[in-house]
C-alpha cells in the first residue's frame, strides 16, 4: 500500500470535483463539506468523466447518460451504470489530500 499525493485540502471548494491523474490512474476527487472522496474518474457505463459530472450531495451524477454513483463507496445509485466504479480511501496529512493505492 502507498499513499498517493493529490492536492492540498484547500485547493478544492466544497461540493467540487476535479480530475487527478497520478501514477498512471485517472482520479475524480470530491470535497463535500469539509470530507474528501476518491473514484476512478471513467463510468463504468461509457466514456463520462465522473469529475466533469453533477455533484448532489454524495451523488454524481455522469454527464452521458445520467447514471449516478455514490462517491463514498462507487455503487451504482442510478441506471443505466450497472457495474461500480472503484472507490480509494483518503488520507489527510498536514493540510494535503492522499488516495491509497495498493
Ligand atoms: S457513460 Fe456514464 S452513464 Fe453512460
Amino acid at each position: 500500500m502507498a499513499l498517493i499525493e493529490l492536492c492540498s485540502e484547500s485547493d478544492l471548494d466544497h461540493n467540487e470535483a476535479r480530475l487527478f491523474s497520478v501514477n498512471g490512474l485517472d482520479i475524480a476527487l470530491f470535497k463535500v463539506e469539509d470530507n474528501f472522496y476518491a473514484l476512478d474518474d471513467l463510468c463504468s457505463h461509457g466514456p463520462g468523466s465522473l469529475s466533469e459530472g453533477y455533484l448532489d450531495g454524495f451523488n454524481i451524477e455522469c454527464d452521458f447518460h445520467n447514471g449516478m454513483f455514490d462517491i463514498r463507496t462507487g455503487e451504482v445509485t442510478a441506471p443505466p451504470c450497472m457495474d461500480p466504479v472503484k472507490s480509494y480511501v483518503v488520507c489527510k496529512q498536514d493540510g494535503k489530500v492522499f488516495i491509497e493505492i495498493d
